[in-house]
């Protein structure tokens, strides 16, 4: 049963989370209501000016290419504009939430192409590091990657399949598939060079160069079921990035993977390491 925005709201608060719930609609969205000030506005220039220095270098290809489609990094983005150049490109629009919101809407939200973005962003004291995801992350990081057809395709299928194979036992081994391709992954270009992508390592300074060019990172190959059994690390640089070989490998892989049947024969076992998988050739 789905749990109603005031309690949801309640156990945020208790959370110590910041997110507004009050004028939630009964899907969790808000109206983004553009009343930005002025000092939300140099927070983003300035993350986005940093950012975009390493993205430049860093990010996979796709990404900068949907950068550019989108526009808008300059100031605070106007989530309605936004929307209709994406879905133009591949079908999907942005919707403004407060902060998290449960996973049966947010699996919806993600069915039906519309992607949630917080409607409040960091402070200047917090730069450098978030515990919860603001406007920077899920703009800056995630929404870009929606305007390539293969991955947007992949993340729609994964809201209308999330919420079966929850009931299979499986979110935790779901929430890793999540972790280690939207938010942290390495993907190769041509002329096998590894970039950088998803909205983790996107909105993240000191990480993105981290994964990309330490020799201490390790890398390995990409396999939904190594994916859907590795642990993960949610406050420290992460002990593995799976390399995707493509997003059509990816759409591909999560479209044909018996996902169930993963999840049946692993998810009462532990984890793995992610510090102890074999590394990419
Ligand atoms: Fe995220």
């Amino acid at each position: 049963m789905q749990i109603s925005v005031e309690d949801y709201a309640r156990q945020c608060a208790q959370q110590g989370l910041r997110g507004d719930y009050s004028k939630c609609r009964t899907d969790f969205t808000v109206a983004q209501g553009y009343d930005h000030t002025e000092q939300d506005q140099d927070v983003w220039r300035t993350l986005s000016d940093r950012q975009t220095r390493l993205t430049n270098r860093l990010a996979h290809r796709s990404y900068l290419d949907g950068i550019r489609a989108l526009g808008l990094v300059d100031r605070v983005p106007d989530l309605g504009e936004v929307s209709g150049r994406l879905r133009k490109l591949t079908g999907w629009e942005l919707v403004a939430v407060p902060g998290l919101i449960p996973n049966t809407p947010f699996f919806d939200h993600l069915a039906n192409r519309r992607f949630p973005v917080t409607n409040w962003l960091r402070t200047r004291e917090e730069l450098d590091y978030i515990v919860e995801p603001d406007m920077f992350h899920d703009f800056f990081g995630h929404v870009p990657a929606l305007t390539q057809p293969a991955f947007a395709d992949f993340m729609q299928m994964y809201g209308t399949k999330a919420e079966d194979l929850i009931d299979l036992g499986g979110e935790e081994m779901i929430g890793r598939l999540y972790w280690y391709t939207a938010e942290f992954a390495l993907i190769e270009e041509p002329g096998q060079t590894l970039k950088a992508f998803g909205a983790g390592l996107m909105s993240s300074f000191s990480e993105l160069q981290f994964a990309v060019e330490s020799p201490e990172a390790h890398r390995v190959p990409f396999d939904i079921e190594t994916v859907m059994r590795t642990g993960y690390e949610i406050d420290k640089f992460q002990r593995a990035y799976f390399v995707l070989p493509s997003f059509e490998a990816l759409r591909d892989g999560f479209e044909t993977a018996d996902l169930a049947g993963i999840i049946r024969r692993w998810k009462d076992r532990p984890p793995l390491d992610p510090g102890r998988l074999s590394a990419a050739a």
